[in-house]
């Protein structure tokens, strides 16, 4: 809450003159820089081109207009092809525990050492300008500069992915993209192209019932896990090899938006998520995960009833655990979102000795991919030399030219071998990166797909039957929302027969809710497993009780108790939490005669945007909002989405006496301060029944 509001406006000191026509000059003068051309000539009017006149033609000589509209107009590069809608910051990552018994890679053994990272977070299907809070799988892309080379882990926010290879890649991207003829949906799966695509190949179905949890509407990105999917290996001094998964896991939980709060979230804040990265890193609420590894041998993988090449598997914590061997902070928003976010470039191939790839052959596909792609995204084979690419150990080799090359190499010497130049690099066994000597069998060469792969509902089947019953009506709903968007009946009920496979009530929950027949069950391609079910893949009930990073929304108006506001706004940030202060108007007189300034209007920050909501009104100002929808949307809202409401007695009286709000354990007077603080921590879950029709 801002008590001193400062309208002084320091463009008045600035040295500021009206030009001929009216127009504002700031003139450089003291300290002050002076604006140059690219070339470091000093510009002396920034407002008007050369012209011939007053207000004659302009002039083609004018090279100060050209250089500004010509840099201009090459301002935009080409978005990703996927993932391109991104948040980044930068942080460091410090080991607990060494992992020497089975990597020589000098990042995972050497312990509290912090070593720098730039991490991005991002949606898969939507452009680079479409919302935050999509139905989505997340990216989430680790790029730690350690000191033997970066090591990217590309990674998502599920623990797997949905093909197998990374031949259906394209189709899948195109499945779900826009459809290309009408251009539309954006950032949305919600289309008869993504379930036709989906229907056809049961394998997706794995990563599609993920996508249909809440895992796919994060509240933050700072309360999601990441996982490095594939199995990778590491390699110790010995040269022997034990293969391994990547994990994040966030001190926070995992949270959750609901599906009809993520909906109107992108309209109130399309920018839900970046922006509270931005103000949570600002705030000092540094996001943490915890790294941890799985760590297992060929002979226990032989054990597993599933195949760990296979990207559509995860691997249960209660079969291998996940051990916690260090973290990652994010404590820095980068300076400019297009020099370091939009330009970082990771690539999975990205790795230091004593960390190798597996056969994953998704895996092995993105290997090629991610280079080629940067390639013309970023215009040139130099763009590891970009601040935010290049590796921060150091680094020489014999590459030479290109676009935008920003070396000067002194030397004659850009070969190998040669005897000129003693200063130039040479190869190096003892420290150079070596892959693993994997005995390979005499295979058939042939386009296949392993038989080992073929099991494509169980694991769906264990996740589903895993999750808490508030989770499992979140999906079945997510389904009948997905599914009643698809106007091609065939591809509905292909979807059912595969949902047959997973659970049956799950069919038949999603079958009523789109008022359909359940088909007869897909045909598996091998037979359906019961796995033992996993706590760890909910949720709901994993999630700490903490109000740290969580947002908590006052509304007040003109004559609001000043001492009541401050009471809760000191409460909630002793408790971590961070408050915006919402009014009918930007600034308002409270009762003791402080004018404050409103983070937010009313109109402009509904409860959507708020993890708990207070009210502290007057009975005038209470009467003239209950006349107000967007206040009813604010309160109604707020309970739909199962929140914790603070309530004083004029809103009481004059609004919530008139809305369907039931007076529940989470609906309590101002005077429960404390039970409105430890309410503010989660959802009253079971209030979701009474305001939606879950499927
Ligand atoms: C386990 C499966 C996969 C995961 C977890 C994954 C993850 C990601 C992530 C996190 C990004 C965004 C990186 C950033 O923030 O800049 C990304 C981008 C991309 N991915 Fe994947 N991906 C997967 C599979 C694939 C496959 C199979 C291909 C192609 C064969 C592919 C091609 C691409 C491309 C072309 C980009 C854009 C890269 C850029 O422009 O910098 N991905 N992926």
């Amino acid at each position: 809450m801002n008590n001193n509001i400062d309208h002084t406006d320091p463009a008045k000191d600035m040295n500021t003159e009206r030009g001929n026509g009216g127009e504002t000059h700031q003139r450089a003068d003291g300290d002050t820089k002076a604006m140059t051309t690219q070339q470091g000539v000093v510009i002396s009017d920034n407002q008007n081109s050369l012209k011939a006149g007053a207000r004659g033609p302009a002039l083609l000589e004018d090279f100060v207009l050209r250089e500004k509209i010509n840099h201009f107009d090459h301002e935009r590069i080409p978005e990703r092809i996927v993932h391109a809608r991104g948040s980044a910051a930068h942080g460091y990552f410090e080991l607990t525990e060494s992992l020497e018994e089975f990597t020589t890679a000098k990042i995972l053994t050497e312990t509290g050492k912090q070593t720098p990272l730039f991490t991005r977070f991002s949606t898969v299907a939507g452009n680079k300008g479409s919302k935050d809070t999509p139905r989505d799988v997340r990216g989430f892309a680790v790029k730690i500069y350690t000191e033997e080379g970066n090591w990217d882990i590309v990674g998502n926010n599920m623990p797997i992915f949905f093909i197998q290879d990374a031949m259906k890649f394209p189709d899948l991207v195109h499945a779900v993209k826009p459809e290309p003829d009408r251009g539309f949906p954006q950032a949305a799966s919600a289309h008869d192209t993504f379930w036709d695509f989906v229907s056809l190949s049961p394998e997706t179905m794995h990563n599609v019932i993920w996508l249909m949890s809440d895992r796919a509407l994060p509240r933050s990105l700072g309360m999601m896990e990441g996982f490095g999917i594939h199995s990778y290996r590491f390699i110790n001094k010995d040269g022997k090899s034990t293969f391994v998964r990547f994990h994040w896991k966030p001190v926070l939980g995992v949270q959750s938006l609901i599906w009809d709060e993520a909906v109107k979230i992108s309209g109130a804040d399309p920018d839900y998520n970046r922006r509270d990265l931005f103000e949570s890193i600002n705030n000092g609420d540094y996001p943490e995960w915890e790294f941890g590894v799985q760590l297992f041998t060929e002979e226990e993988a032989n054990e597993f009833p599933f195949d760990h090449l296979d990207a559509t598997k995860l691997i249960p914590e209660e079969m291998v655990p996940v051990r916690i061997v260090g973290k990652m902070v994010l404590n820095r928003y980068p300076d400019n979102f297009f020099a370091e976010t939009e330009q970082v470039a990771f690539c999975p191939s990205h790795l230091p000795p004593g960390i190798d790839f597996s056969n994953d052959p998704l895996l092995q596909g993105r290997l090629f991919s991610y280079l080629d792609t940067q390639l013309s995204r970023l215009g040139s084979p130099n763009f590891a030399q970009i601040p935010i690419n290049a590796p921060k150990c150091p680094f020489a080799n014999n590459q030479q030219d290109g676009h935008m090359q920003m070396h000067v190499p002194k030397t004659r010497v850009l070969y190998e071998p040669q005897s000129l130049d003693p200063t130039r690099p040479r190869e190096s066994i003892k420290k150079g990166f070596e892959s693993f000597h994997e005995q390979l069998d005499d295979g058939v060469k042939g386009r296949v797909r392993a038989e080992s792969f073929a099991d494509h509902y169980s694991q769906p089947r264990m996740f589903y039957l895993s999750q808490t019953p508030t989770e499992q009506a979140h999906i079945a709903s997510a389904y009948a929302f997905e599914l009643g968007k698809v106007d091609t009946a065939h591809v509905r009920t292909r979807m059912l027969g595969h949902l047959l496979n997973i659970d049956e009530d799950l069919a038949q929950r999603v079958a009523k809710a789109l008022g359909m027949e359940l088909p007869e069950a897909a045909e598996p391609a091998a037979p359906i497993q019961d796995m033992a079910t996993s706590e760890k893949l909910q949720t709901i009930g994993l999630t700490p009780k903490t109000l740290k990073s969580r947002l908590i929304g006052i509304l007040v108006a003109e004559g609001s108790k000043h001492s009541e506001i401050k009471k809760f706004e000191e409460a909630a940030k002793a408790a971590g939490a961070r408050v915006k202060i919402v009014a009918p108007s930007k600034e308002v007189v409270l009762d003791d005669d402080t004018r404050i300034q409103a983070d937010e209007r009313v109109a402009g920050g509904p409860s959507v945007m708020f993890d708990a909501v207070v009210s502290i009104i007057m009975p005038e100002q209470a009467k003239k909002l209950a006349k107000d929808s967007a206040t009813l949307d604010w309160f109604n809202d707020a309970y739909a989405h199962c929140k914790a409401i603070a309530y004083c007695g004029a809103t009481d009286e004059f609004i919530l006496s008139k809305l369907p709000i039931e007076k529940d354990a989470f609906v309590t007077p101002l005077a429960e301060l404390d039970s409105f603080i430890e309410n503010a921590k989660s959802r009253l879950w079971e209030r979701e029944p009474k305001v939606r029709d879950l499927a």
